[in-house]
Order: structure tokens, then sequence, then C-alpha cells
């Protein structure tokens, strides 16, 4: 299969990648900085581009360029984040999120409908975030972005599905990956149920075959988003709000 994979230079992306590439796969990556990658010499099926995926131009010129045409599966998983509330986060870190969890995402999912459209068949793995499961009116824009695209990838799926392309939002939990590392300086003691890279892309690909809506991993964190989204929404904003004190004092 040829599978391309947006923000597969590091964390879950790369994780999805290499599970793929030792399958013998044919896969894709970009990333704004594919210096980073050094699989090269070990996956000769592997292709490299570098991009921002805010720029639809450059995205379907890459995709066009590895799939000529026959493009099995897109999993957006290009994605940025930070843990802060809007009044902590500057103009430019607020669209840097928008541009890439929102327009970064809708460009992905076009740019695949467009090449998945020549031959009606394809798969679309978008990566959103159980925050994004949630709704309660304090949290944090990122959360906000990846509740908008639950809705918007549940949207493509309606409009795709007559094409035989199908659409599955894929909700991790904690995944221990480089960038929550960072944010957390290197500490995820504080955070339930992390899980790794390898475990995350194993269910995200077990997904994609199981042809799903909604994945959403690890069990306790959805039996526990399932308890948490049927609370009445003050309720639920006191414990989440609780909950981030308790990490950023414990
Ligand atoms: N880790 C978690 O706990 C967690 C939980 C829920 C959901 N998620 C979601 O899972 C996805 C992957 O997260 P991760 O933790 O693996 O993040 P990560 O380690 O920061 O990886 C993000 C990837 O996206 C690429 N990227 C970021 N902005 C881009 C842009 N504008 N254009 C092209 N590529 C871009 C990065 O490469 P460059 O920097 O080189 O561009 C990198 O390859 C994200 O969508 C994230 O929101 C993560």
């Amino acid at each position: 299969m040829k599978i391309f994979i947006t923000g597969g230079t590091t964390g879950i992306g790369l994780a999805i990648a290499v599970q793929y590439l030792e399958a013998g796969h044919e896969v894709g990556i970009c990333g704004r900085n594919i210096q980073k990658v050094d699989l090269d010499k070990n996956y000769p099926l592997l292709k490299k581009y570098q991009l921002d995926v805010y720029d639809k131009n450059a995205l379907k010129e890459a995709v066009s360029d590895f799939a000529n045409q026959n493009l099995d599966i897109m999993i957006a998983s290009a994605g940025n984040y930070s843990d802060s509330a809007l009044n902590q986060l500057s103009y430019a870190e607020s669209t840097e999120m928008l541009k890439c969890n929102i327009v970064g995402a809708v460009n992905t999912l076009e740019v695949s409908r467009e090449i998945m459209h020549l031959n009606n068949k394809g798969h679309i793995a978008v990566i959103a975030s159980v925050s994004g499961l949630l709704d309660y009116p304090k949290a944090t824009i990122y959360s906000k972005t990846k509740r908008a695209l639950i809705q918007i990838s549940d949207a493509y799926r309606r409009a795709l599905e007559d094409f035989g392309i199908h659409v599955t939002v894929i909700a991790p939990g904690y995944v221990n990956s480089p960038r929550l590392r960072e944010l957390n300086n290197d500490d995820l003691s504080k955070k339930p149920f992390v899980v790794d890279c390898q475990y995350a892309a194993s269910i995200i690909i077990k997904g994609i075959e199981e042809k799903k809506n909604l994945v959403v991993f690890p069990p306790k964190m959805k039996y526990l988003i399932g308890f948490l989204s049927i609370l009445p929404a003050r309720l639920l904003t006191f414990i989440m709000l609780k909950r981030v004190k308790h990490q950023k004092n414990g």
C-alpha cells in the first residue's frame, strides 16, 4: 500500500511510519524540518517531503509525487499544541495552532479527497485528541481546535462515503512523544494513563484496518472520558480546572 503521513517526522506520526515500513509498505512523510529523520538507509520505501501543511499547493505536489494517483491511506498527524489557556498564549502561538490543527488538517483532507477521487477508494485517518471529546467552556484553544477537527472530519466522512473513501477520527489520550515531554520538562508522572508512541501507532493502524469511525485510547482514558462527558458542564469545568491546578502545583 501507499501511505502518506503528515507530521511523520517525530512522535506518533513517525512511529506509525516505521510500523508500516516494517510491514513492507511504501510510506511518504512530511514536516517542516525533515533533517531530523534519519531512517533512509534502513527503509528504501520511505520518501520525505519538507513542507508546512498550511501550504495546500506544496502538500498536493508532494502527495501527488509520492502516490502517483494511487493513495491508499492518508494520516493527518501534524499537530501543534501547548498546555496553556488562551490568555497565556501569544498571538503567534494561537495562530500557529489554528493554521496547523484546522487549516492544515482541512488541506490534508482536501488533497486526499482530490487524489482518492481518481480511483474512488481510500482511507483518511485524522489524529484529534480525547480532549476534543469533552465540551466545556474553559477548555484550552488546543482542545477547541481538536473538537472542531472531530466535527469537520465527521462532515468529510458523510460527504466522502459515497465515493468509497472512509474517514477515521483518532482520539489519543496522553502519548509519550518528544513534544509532550518538552512541554512537561521531561516529567510525565502527573499525566494519567500515558502510553508510548509504538503502542499508539499499533492501535491507530488496527483502527484503520477495522475501518472504525472513531478510535479512542487507551481504554482507561476512554472510560474516563465517557464518564466525564455525561457530567453537567459546570461540574465538568470544576473537575477539569482542579486537575490542571493539581498537575501544575503537585
Ligand atoms: N502526544 C500526545 O499526548 C497527544 C495526545 C493527543 C493527540 N495528539 C496529537 O497527535 C499528533 C502527533 O502528536 P505528537 O505528540 O507526536 O507531536 P510531535 O512529536 O510534536 O510531532 C508533531 C509532528 O507534526 C509536524 N508538524 C507540526 N506542525 C506542522 C506543520 N505546520 N506542517 C507540517 N508538519 C508539522 C512536526 O514536524 P515539524 O516540526 O518538523 O514540522 C512533527 O512531525 C498531533 O496532532 C497531536 O495534537 C498527541
